[in-house]
C-alpha cells in the first residue's frame, strides 16, 4: 500500500493538516486517519472555516484542566521528519498528567510549527537562546532545571554530536549542557546516519555520560525505497519510557501475598439500639492494610465500625460484632499472612433484647454475657488453613511485655504487637503509637522496642519486617 509523506503535500494542504491536527489535539498522521475514516462514513467535517488555535503568546497560558500535573518534561524537538510524532508524544505525556514545555531547534520549525506545539502543550514555545520575550531571566538554565526529565524527540545526528562534545550554540544545545536532570533521547536518523562511525562514537559518549536511549526502531525511512534502522520509537514508546524514569517502579515485596486483617472495635448488641463498645479507632489496622497493599500484597481488611474510609486497593468486608468478624476471617481464609489488630470485645450480650429494653420498677434488667470467640487464638490453631504468619496485637494498660509474652504463647501467634493503651499515651483514637515487636527466637522471646511513631510509620515498618521475613527466613524475628 502507498505510503503518504506530509511534506510532499501542497502548502494549503499542510497548513490545514497542521491547523486542525492542533486544534483536536492530534499529530498529523492521525488527524490524516480521521478524515479519512470521516470521508468513507460520509461525515468528513468542511475545509474552511475555522477557528485557529490560540497563538504562542509571550506569557504561559495556563489552560490546564483536570487533575494536576505530577511531573513536568522538558521536550527538545531537533529538526527531522519524525519530528510530526512529537505532536502525538505531547499529548501522550499530557495524558499521563506530565506538563510538556516545548523548545524547537531551528530545524524542527521546518517540520512542526511553533503554533502547533503551543496549541497541543498549552505552554509558549521556546526557539531561541537570547530570547527578549523569555519571562525567565536565563532561560535556559530555567529551561534545562526546571522540570524532572529532558527528552530529545526526534534526536537528529547533529544535536547527538553537538551533545556529546558540549556545545551550546543554541537553545537546545545550551539546555542539554546545562541541565543536571535526566536526559531521554528517542533518535532517528536514515540509517547510513545512524550507522556512521561518528555517530556511534557520539552515542558510546553518550551512554557513558549517562543520557537513556529509546529505539530508534528499524523500518521504511521517509526517504523512498530507503529502510533500515533509524526510525524514531514511537509516540506511545517513548512516552512508556519518559514515565520509568519519571516514576520508577515501586519495590513490591509483597506481590503475590495474600494479606488478611482485622481493624477497628466490634460492637456487641444489647438490644437493637444499644450496644458494648471501646475506644478503639481502627486507624493503626487501616494503615497495616494500606502499606500491605501498597507493598503489593492482596489485602483483604475486616473491619468493625470505624470512621474511616476504605483504603484504596483493598477488599473490606464491614462487619459489627466479633461472630461475624470471626465468620468473614474465615470465609476470607486461606491468607499468607494473618494480621489480627482489631479491639475484639472479650464479651457479648447473652440475653441479646429483640425489643429495646424499657425501664421497669424493678431496676435495671440484667445483663449476661458470655465469652466471644477468640479469633486470633482460632486461627493460630487451626491445622489446615493457618496462615504461614500470624501476627496478633496486644494493647494493655499495664505490664505490657509480660502480658504480650504469656499472649504470644497462650494465643499460639508468632508475632505480637505490643502497644499500651493506658489514657495517659493517647493510643486509642490518636495518630502515634509506641510498639514492642515480641517474637519467638528459638527457645526464647525476643523484645524489639521501636520508637514513637505514627500509625502509618508504624504499618509501613512493620510490613517490612513481614517482606524480610517472608523473602528471607533468616530476617525472620519469629524463629
Ligand atoms: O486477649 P486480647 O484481646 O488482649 O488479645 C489481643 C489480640 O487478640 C489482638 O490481636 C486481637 O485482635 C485478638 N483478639 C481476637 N479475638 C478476640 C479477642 C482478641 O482476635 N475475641
Amino acid at each position: 500500500m502507498a505510503s503518504l509523506t506530509i511534506r510532499k503535500l501542497d502548502d494549503a494542504v499542510k497548513t490545514y493538516l497542521r491547523l486542525r491536527s492542533a486544534r483536536n489535539r492530534r499529530s498529523v498522521e492521525e488527524e490524516v486517519r480521521v478524515i479519512l475514516r470521516e470521508l468513507i462514513e460520509g461525515r468528513e467535517e468542511p475545509l474552511t472555516p475555522f477557528s485557529a488555535p490560540p497563538a504562542p503568546s509571550t506569557a504561559p497560558t495556563p489552560q490546564r484542566t483536570g487533575a494536576l500535573p505530577e511531573a513536568s518534561v522538558t521536550l527538545i524537538i531537533g529538526g527531522g521528519i519524525a519530528a510530526y510524532k512529537s505532536l502525538d508524544l505531547i499529548r501522550r505525556l499530557k495524558e499521563r498528567r506530565v506538563e510538556v514545555r516545548c523548545v524547537l531547534t531551528k530545524a524542527a520549525q521546518q517540520f512542526v510549527t511553533p503554533l502547533a506545539v503551543s496549541a497541543l502543550s498549552h505552554e509558549r514555545v521556546y526557539t531561541d537562546l537570547f530570547d527578549p520575550q523569555s519571562e525567565f531571566d536565563a532561560g535556559h538554565i530555567r529551561l534545562a532545571r526546571d522540570c524532572d526529565l529532558i527528552v530529545v524527540a526526534p534526536a537528529t545526528a547533529d544535536l547527538m554530536a553537538k551533545m556529546a562534545n558540549g556545545h551550546a550554540d543554541d537553545l537546545a544545545s545550551a539546555i542539554l549542557l546545562a541541565t543536571n536532570r535526566k536526559i531521554l533521547l528517542a533518535p532517528a536518523m536514515n540509517p547510513l546516519m545512524w550507522n556512521n562511525a561518528a555517530t556511534r562514537r557520539n552515542l558510546a559518549q553518550l551512554q557513558r555520560d549517562g543520557v537513556v536511549l529509546i529505539g530508534p526502531n528499524s523500518g521504511e525511512m521517509a526517504e523512498a525505497g530507503e529502510a533500515g534502522v533509524g526510525r524514531m520509537s514511537e509516540a506511545i514508546e517513548i512516552a512508556n519510557a519518559a514515565e520509568r524514569l519519571l516514576r520508577p517502579p515501586v519495590p513490591r515485596p509483597l506481590a503475590g501475598k495474600r494479606v488478611l486483617i482485622t481493624a477497628g472495635p466490634t460492637h456487641e448488641p444489647i438490644d437493637p439500639v444499644r450496644y458494648i463498645a471501646n475506644r478503639s479507632s481502627g486507624k493503626q489496622g487501616f494503615a497495616i492494610a494500606a502499606a500491605a497493599q501498597a507493598a503489593g500484597a492482596e489485602v483483604i481488611l475486616v473491619s468493625g465500625p470505624v470512621d474511616l474510609d476504605d483504603p484504596a486497593g483493598v477488599t473490606v468486608k464491614h462487619v459489627e460484632s466479633a461472630r461475624q468478624m470471626l465468620e468473614q476471617v474465615q470465609t476470607a481464609l486461606p491468607a499468607d499472612i494473618a494480621i489480627f489488630a482489631a479491639a475484639v470485645a472479650d464479651w457479648r450480650v447473652a440475653n441479646e433484647g429483640e425489643q429495646k429494653l424499657k425501664k421497669t420498677e424493678v431496676g435495671m434488667p440484667p445483663l449476661q454475657l458470655v465469652e466471644n470467640p477468640d479469633i486470633l487464638a482460632t486461627i493460630s490453631k487451626l491445622t489446615d488453613k493457618r496462615p504461614p504468619l500470624v501476627i496478633g496485637f496486644a494493647a494493655e494498660t499495664e505490664h505490657l511485655i509480660d502480658n504480650a509474652k504469656t499472649k504470644l504463647a497462650r494465643k499460639g501467634c508468632d508475632w505480637i504487637v505490643a502497644n499500651d493503651v493506658s489514657p495517659a499515651t493517647g493510643v486509642m483514637g490518636g495518630d502515634r503509637n509506641t510498639v514492642h515487636l515480641i517474637s519467638r527466637n528459638g527457645g526464647e522471646i525476643a523484645v524489639d522496642s521501636w520508637p514513637v511513631m505514627t500509625k502509618e510509620q508504624v504499618a509501613i515498618e512493620l510490613v517490612a519486617r513481614i517482606a524480610r521475613s517472608v523473602t528471607d527466613k533468616s530476617l525472620e524475628p519469629a524463629s
